[in-house]
């Protein structure tokens, strides 16, 4: 199938860092020189199957992020919306804010936290969605799981079968669009497991376990140390 701008992506960026712990949100700590939610925009912007970008904001945050869009000169390829209390929240509003352009016929949701995702695993998961209508990228489990059942009892669980979920995760929009016209605020960690209690399946894509959501200040220091590694390996592997 030719993806050819017809990927609407969706950057939830409307958190406000509370773990971070810094006095501003997080996606505005600086990462290799630039603020941290730029990396994965700029990268989801450079992409020829993207149509648009959409990032869900607080309002407290909106107008430092309209200044950043235009100090990096990206404000004309970046739309703003106003998200909401919850992750998915700010997902339903940028989805509500979609025009109905019959040429977007995905949406991909990307975390602004997750500044390291590499363009081999966007190709895999926007091919993977195109076939599948509905696609995540995830990491083997790669600890031994225990389940506890009471303070004297465990059981080991097959950690074959776990995967940690990662983002994005591409939806053929109308499955996206019915599983959120469903979802009555029941708790979900994220958009696949909406698309998933609407009953359609959604295949898991192997990805690179780097691909980190920033989430205590610790881990900007990993996550500079791995844009480096990615910087010096070879063109194909990124
Ligand atoms: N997010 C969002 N709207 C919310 C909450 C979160 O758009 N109401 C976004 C965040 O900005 C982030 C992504 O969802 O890009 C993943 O959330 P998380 O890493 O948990 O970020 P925060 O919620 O900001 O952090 P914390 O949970 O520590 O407060
Ligand atoms: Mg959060």
């Amino acid at each position: 199938m030719n993806l050819n701008r017809s990927i609407a992506v969706i950057i939830p960026a409307a958190g406000s860092g509370r773990r971070f712990g810094s006095s501003h949100n997080k996606l505005f700590a600086t990462l290799a020189g630039k603020p941290m939610w730029l990396h994965s925009v700029e990268k989801l912007i450079a992409r020829p199957e993207v149509a648009c970008v959409i990032l869900a904001v607080s309002a407290e945050d909106e107008a430092q992020f309209n200044e950043q869009l235009h100090a990096f000169a990206i404000a004309g390829k970046v739309r703003v919306c106003l998200g909401g209390d919850q992750r998915s929240d700010s997902v339903a509003a940028a989805l509500a804010s979609l025009d109905d352009d019959e040429s977007i016929r995905f949406v991909a949701v990307h975390d602004a936290a997750r500044p390291l995702v590499k363009p081999v695993d966007l190709s895999a998961v926007f091919d993977a969605a195109a076939t599948s209508g509905a696609a995540i990228l995830a990491s083997p489990v790669t600890g031994t799981v225990k389940k506890r059942h009471s303070e004297s009892q465990t059981t080991t669980v097959d950690r074959r079968e776990l995967w940690i979920a990662l983002t994005p995760q591409v939806f053929r929009i109308d499955l996206l669009r019915s599983a959120y016209a469903r979802h009555r605020g029941r708790p979900a960690t994220d958009d696949a497991e909406l698309v998933e209690r609407s009953g359609h399946p959604v295949a898991i894509v192997p990805g690179s376990a780097d691909n980190l959501k920033i989430t205590f200040p610790e881990d900007l220091a990993i996550a500079e140390a791995i844009l480096k590694q990615h910087d010096q390996s070879p063109k194909s592997d990124r």
